[in-house]
């Protein structure tokens, strides 16, 4: 039988990357503090209502849920599963194994989905933004902190290590043009900033945060 790359990655999704998983705490703990936790701080303070997190990983940003009803979070990978601190919140939190191209919610039934980190790694970035358009109801909001393609030379590097880091890093893709995609499903694009966090190679990492709405039928 001939696999290809889309069934190699999907296959990979449902065994989990367990060393990646181990790995992403201790390197989760040293980004929080250098800047990743302030972003998340700022990014949740928009999440209202009924929230949908996508790949929540090992539960980084569950700490920052407030003034929400409740958080669903998915994340199907079993080894960072095992890891998601769903303690951590002050709301109430529901873990779902689903990946993000087939969410298996009805249309409509969140206020606010999330993307940490997450969008450069689902396996197929389109049919993912589909699913979250509609999740969310008319008036909703994607709530997104992603790292994207740079421009140029160093795009054209992104390219050239995308095989060994995706290898690395449980699947991620360091050159996908996100806010682009985020267009392209349909969403309105509110705000969005774009910056590089203060780590080493960073020029090779754009990062974006911003949120995006769900627009209303006229
Ligand atoms: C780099 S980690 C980010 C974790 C977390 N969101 C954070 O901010 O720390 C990427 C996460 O996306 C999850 N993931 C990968 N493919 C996915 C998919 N198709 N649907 C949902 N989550 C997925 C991975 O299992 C992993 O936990």
């Amino acid at each position: 039988m001939v696999r290809s790359h889309d069934d190699h990655e999907a296959s990979l999704m449902n065994e989990g990357h367990p060393i990646f998983a181990a790995l992403y705490g201790p390197l989760d703990f040293c980004i929080e503090r250098l800047w990743m936790g302030e972003r998340r701080a700022r990014l949740l303070k928009g999440a209202r209502g009924a929230v949908l997190e996508i790949g929540g990983g090992t539960g980084a940003n569950l700490p920052y849920y407030r003034d929400v009803e409740r958080v669903t979070v998915t994340e199907p990978d079993p080894f960072m599963r095992k890891r998601l601190g769903t303690k951590l919140a002050d709301v109430p939190v529901e873990v779902s194994v689903a990946g993000t191209e087939a969410l298996p919610f009805p249309e409509g039934s969140f206020d606010t989905v999330v993307t940490a980190l997450v969008l450069c790694t689902v396996q197929d970035q389109g049919s993912a933004l589909e699913e979250i358009w509609r999740v969310l109801r008319p008036g909703g909001r994607l709530l997104f902190i992603e790292h994207v393609r740079a421009t140029g030379a160093t795009a054209r590097w992104q390219d050239r290590i995308e095989p060994l880091w995706g290898r690395i890093f449980g699947g991620c893709h360091p050159n996908r043009e996100t806010v682009a995609a985020i267009g392209e499903a349909g969403f309105e694009i509110e705000m969005f900033e774009s910056f590089y966090p203060p780590i080493p190679l960073s020029g090779l990492m754009p990062h974006v945060m911003g949120s995006a709405t769900v627009r209303l039928a006229a």
